[in-house]
């Protein structure tokens, strides 16, 4: 498939929010931009299926969530996608969600969350760039501080590098080895336990 240009996308958020620091992160052959409206075709729930189960819920309930994200005041949904320029090929999605407070004189967190790099392109360099780029951009959009979760479980198959499956049991945690190590080497900390409670 042709690489499609950001102007011909019906894009989550404005790509001129994208600092140029972010842009130079990747290569010549490499693209970041928001989530597109088109990237249901272009296999997003597919790529997501390595951190999770992510059923598709179809192509017009799939478009519903995007406009209600793209829609939101203030703006709180920022996903970035790297693509691969040659195939138009997603290869690695995160998300940061900004959060509105009272606190620190009103202060915005970002909350990263999301992560997946396709499987046939992890051990590549692109899950830290992700990383990077998210946290510039949440930091550039006003947050003063970002945080995520990571799961103490590693249920991954064998064998595979960032196998950090199975979010939906984030437990009061301390992060794994191999977690820590992957975030530790994007410049996160370990800082308190996690809550959850499913219904
Ligand atoms: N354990 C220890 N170190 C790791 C791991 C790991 N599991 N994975 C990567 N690293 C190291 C790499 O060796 C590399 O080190 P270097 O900079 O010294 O060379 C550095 O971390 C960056 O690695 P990347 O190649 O950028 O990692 P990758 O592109 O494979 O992305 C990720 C890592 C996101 C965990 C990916 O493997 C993945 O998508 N896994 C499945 C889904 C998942 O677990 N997502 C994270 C969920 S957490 C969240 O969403 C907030």
């Amino acid at each position: 498939m042709a690489f499609v240009t950001d102007d011909k996308l019906d894009l989550l958020f404005d790509p001129k929010l994208i600092p140029d620091s972010v842009r130079k992160l990747v290569g010549s052959d490499l693209h970041i931009r928001p989530l597109a409206l088109s990237d249901y075709e272009r296999g997003h729930l597919k790529v997501m299926q390595v951190l999770t189960s992510t059923p598709d819920p179809g192509k017009e309930a799939y478009q519903e969530a995007f406009r209600r994200m793209q829609t939101s005041k203030p703006a709180s949904y920022f996903i970035l996608c790297i693509i691969d320029k040659s195939k138009d090929q997603l290869l690695a999605i995160g998300s940061v969600f900004l959060e509105y407070k009272f606190i620190r004189n009103l202060g915005i967190c970002g909350h990263i969350e999301d992560i997946a790099v396709d499987a046939a392109a992890q051990g590549k360099g692109l899950g830290k760039k992700l990383i990077l780029a998210l946290t510039e951009l949440s930091e550039s959009l006003g947050s003063y501080k970002v945080i995520l979760d990571c799961s103490e479980e590693n249920k991954g198959e064998p064998g595979r590098v960032g196998s950090i499956q199975d979010f939906e049991v984030l437990t009061a945690s301390l992060p794994s080895p191999l977690t820590a190590g992957f975030y530790e080497k994007c410049g996160y900390k370990y800082k308190g336990a996690q809550m959850a409670k499913y219904k």
